[in-house]
């Protein structure tokens, strides 16, 4: 089954020209400052309309009303003497942050449909900015609707130096893309997404200049990944590690490596999980998912730097053949693991991709993520992402950038104590520690495979990857989460200028 990607609303940046605000069909969008000032643009339409865009949002203020504040949307249908359908004032002030072009973006997202859209942004900035929250809220996973109809409708955007408004546009639409492409893995159900589904579409990414090696079973056992191995043993999908590879630094320096877990369905394996809820299991490749479309957006941006990303790809079932509690596995490493649950199976594939990636790439820095426990959902709800890290400097610059991107990120401890709870009668260690601090004893289990002196950050993302609500730059479903954050840790940190 070759999968079409989801398609990604276009978005194009002119110079304002009056004429198309009476032309343009579909619907026509006016972005106006608080103070309601209206630009030749708005002025126009203001003309054209017999002076209903002044009354509205006058209207509108002395109610004081939700819909003429960022975010908000108001629309007036069949607007006189305009062949557009529909016209729809947004709110942004020319002080407005890029939090707030973003929501403005995603508000007309929402409203827009499949129509065509002229958006007459006048001298207001974030131009770009408006146009990236507007691709990113319009996503919708419809691979396995019948009756899904074509994507439809371009977005044009009226704005001052459209040239440079597209410039800056550009490596945006490459982290949309990015997003789109991680949210697309993780909404795919796990009997479409298997092991080799997945490797395959990151094997189609060398087209846009990643190198991507697929490793098998075979080599897998042949590296000693005993570990990993034991976790895809029910599953009649094969285990596989994929790693891409992006060199657009300079020759020889030290990559990042970002390191993802890939349980494209996680049952449990023997010790089963209960039936209630398990369909959402298929998400639990979320941190795979994630590493892949931060790849690609690097890749579709040309990031003046090198990075990889490795993905553990495994189906944890129970079968004939499948671990069970009380097994003993011997990891790359060398240590060995009593396997006593059979369900805390991420960090049994986690430890020997880490283990793998710091032995062949000496990184600069390593960066895991992974869809790790439920106990992170119980602590951090889905706000935040738990952040654990040995490295302050690392930490704090991923804490700047997941701000930045509006990306909820809380940074929680580690500590050795915590390290009595894994401890085994028979083994090295164990792979559960108990209820208490679940999260964090995920963590210590992790930070065992992670070399000395090399800065690392696990990221617990079973609360942010795919949610129930609609968030505001994501329908319900996959979120995306962490694309851009790590992106802009790229840009700022490893990358060249
Ligand atoms: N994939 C789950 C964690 C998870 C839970 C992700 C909910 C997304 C939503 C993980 O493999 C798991 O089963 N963890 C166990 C660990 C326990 C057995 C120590 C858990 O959290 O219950
Ligand atoms: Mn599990
Ligand atoms: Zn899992």
């Amino acid at each position: 089954m070759t999968a079409k990607p989801t398609p990604m609303t276009k978005v194009t940046f002119e110079a304002l020209g009056v004429e198309a605000l009476a032309t343009a069909e579909g619907r026509v969008a006016v972005v106006l400052s608080p103070d309601a000032k209206m630009d030749a643009a708005a002025q126009r339409i203001n003309e054209l309309t017999q002076g209903a865009l002044e009354r509205l949002v006058r209207m509108a203020a002395t109610k004081d009303s939700a819909d003429f504040k960022p975010g908000g949307v108001i629309t007036l249908s069949v607007p006189a003497n305009m062949a557009a359908d529909a016209l729809d004032v947004v709110c942004l002030s020319h002080s407005g942050s890029v939090e707030d072009a973003r929501k403005a973006g995603a508000a007309l997202a929402k409203v827009r449909g499949t129509a065509d859209m002229l958006i007459a942004m006048g001298d207001i900035g974030h131009a770009a900015e408006l146009g990236f929250g507007l691709v990113m809220r319009d996503y919708g996973f419809n691979a396995h609707k019948t009756d899904a109809k074509p994507a439809a409708g371009a977005v044009r955007i009226m704005c001052a130096k459209p040239e440079e408004v597209q410039a800056a546009a550009a490596p945006l639409m490459a982290v949309a893309e990015g997003a789109f492409f991680t949210r697309d893995l993780v909404n795919e159900p796990a009997n479409v997404l298997t092991t080799t589904e997945f490797a395959d579409r990151l094997k189609a990414m060398e087209d846009i200049g990643l190198k991507v090696e697929v490793l098998e079973e075979d080599a897998l056992a042949s590296l000693g990944m005993g570990s990993l191995l034991c976790v895809g043993q029910g599953s009649d999908s094969p285990s596989k590690v994929v790693v891409m590879h992006w060199n657009g630094g300079p020759e020889g320096e030290a990559p990042l490596a970002l390191v993802g877990k890939g349980v494209v369905f996680d049952t449990g394996g023997i010790s089963l999980k209960p039936g209630a809820g398990m369909e959402d299991m298929t998400m639990d490749m979320g941190g795979a998912g994630v590493v892949a479309g931060v790849m690609r957006a690097l890749a579709l941006r040309k990031a003046k730097a090198n990075v990889i990303g490795l993905v553990g790809l495994v189906e944890n079932m129970p079968s004939g053949n499948a671990v069970r509690p009380g097994d003993v596995v011997t990891s790359m490493k060398g240590d060995t693991i009593e396997v006593i649950n059979t369900d805390a199976e991420g960090r049994l594939v986690l430890c020997d991709v880490m283990w793998y990636a710091q032995e062949r790439f000496k990184p600069a820095g390593m960066i895991d993520l992974a869809t790790l426990t439920g106990a992170i959902i119980i602590g951090l709800g889905h706000e935040n992402a738990g952040v654990f890290s040995n490295d302050d400097d690392l930490c704090n610059a991923f804490l700047k950038s997941a701000a930045t991107e509006n990306e909820g990120a809380w940074r929680m401890p580690l500590g050795k104590a915590y390290d009595e709870q894994l401890k085994s009668r028979i083994a090295d260690m164990k792979n559960v520690g108990g209820r208490p601090a679940g999260s964090i004893t995920a963590a210590q289990f992790l930070k065992r495979f992670v070399k000395d002196e090399m800065p690392w950050i696990h990221l617990d993302i079973a609360g942010v990857a795919s949610v129930k609500t609609d968030t505001t730059l994501a329908p319900k479903g996959a979120t995306g989460w962490g694309v851009a954050a790590l992106n802009r840790l790229v840009a700022d940190k490893f990358e060249s200028k």
